[in-house]
């Protein structure tokens, strides 16, 4: 799709990815409804809906605003880190996790489905993450949740390949905002994990609208790895040593200071 003819709900959108997205969608000539919890300063040819998307009632209510502004692309980029060893996650937060990562982008393309099936042409963009397609030590949790997006976006766009609407998947690798905690940055170094700029991730998923990919990997080692993964899984299981010994120590670390 042209992006000047896009009109994208975007979620995340006061997110490090989020932001920068929604700066590239309005300079590439979008539309955007952006949703977070946190209320944002108007911009001019922004619009903005406050929601928890975690919440039922919430989902209406943007579902309702996307009436009114006609969206025809959906960006699910909202998301919450699960970084740790399964050992150091309580129930609570594992909940969080998949339930905002999972379900509740489920939920709102739910909601949003007749509408968009009424557009002449919609597309619909899930924010994966390069460890929804390969499991590493630390990201047990976050990356079921993210296989999960992987999985759903492929089911869905071949149930919906026979209408207007298409669906993609966007799988960023590592990425420089707030989302990773200092311990997460501290494994990245200390495993030599790569990592992008949010305006990078950004200006990928313009190139995804306009394209009309199916699903685009952003890093090439990890797109590699990804496809590897698929192929062979079980005998890469030695190259993520590195990664289970620096959650091993840390865990050691915060064990021995807790
Ligand atoms: N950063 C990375 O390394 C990385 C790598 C690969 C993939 N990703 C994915 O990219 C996406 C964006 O990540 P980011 O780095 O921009 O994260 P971020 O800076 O932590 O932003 C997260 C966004 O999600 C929103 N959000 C969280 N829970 C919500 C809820 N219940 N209802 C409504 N909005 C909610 C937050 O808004 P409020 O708090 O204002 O509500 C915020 O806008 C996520 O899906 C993440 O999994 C990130």
């Amino acid at each position: 799709m042209k992006l000047q003819d896009a009109r994208v709900l975007l979620t995340g959108a006061s997110g490090g990815i989020g932001a920068a997205m929604d700066h590239a969608l309005r300079q590439a000539g979008a539309k955007v409804l952006g949703v977070s919890r946190s209320p944002q300063a108007s911009v001019p040819g922004r619009h903005w809906v406050r929601a928890d998307l975690n919440d039922p009632r919430d989902i209406e209510h943007v579902a309702e605003s996307c009436a009114v502004l006609d969206i025809n692309v959906v960006v699910h980029a909202a998301g919450e880190s699960g970084f740790g060893a399964l050992q150091t996650l309580d129930a609570a937060r594992m909940q969080h996790v998949l339930q905002t990562n999972l379900l509740s982008p489920m939920l709102l393309t739910q909601a949003l489905l007749p509408q968009l099936q009424r557009q002449p042409q919609a597309q619909i963009v899930f924010v994966g993450s390069a460890l929804g397609a390969i499991g590493l030590p630390g990201f047990s949790l976050y990356g079921a949740s993210k296989a999960g997006v992987h999985r759903f976006a492929e089911s869905l766009r071949r149930e919906l390949s026979d209408t207007p609407v298409q669906v993609q998947l966007l799988a960023p690798r590592s990425t420089r905002t707030a989302f990773n905690s200092g311990e997460a940055e501290a494994y990245n170094r200390a495993t030599g994990t790569a990592s992008d700029s949010p305006e990078t991730v950004a200006q990928a998923l313009v190139g995804l609208i306009r394209d009309e990919a199916a699903e685009r990997y952003i890093g090439w080692p990890e797109r590699l790895a990804a496809r590897l993964n698929g192929a062979v899984g079980p005998l890469l299981d030695g190259s993520f040593d590195k990664h289970r010994r620096h959650l091993t120590q840390t865990n050691a670390i915060q064990g021995a200071t807790s």
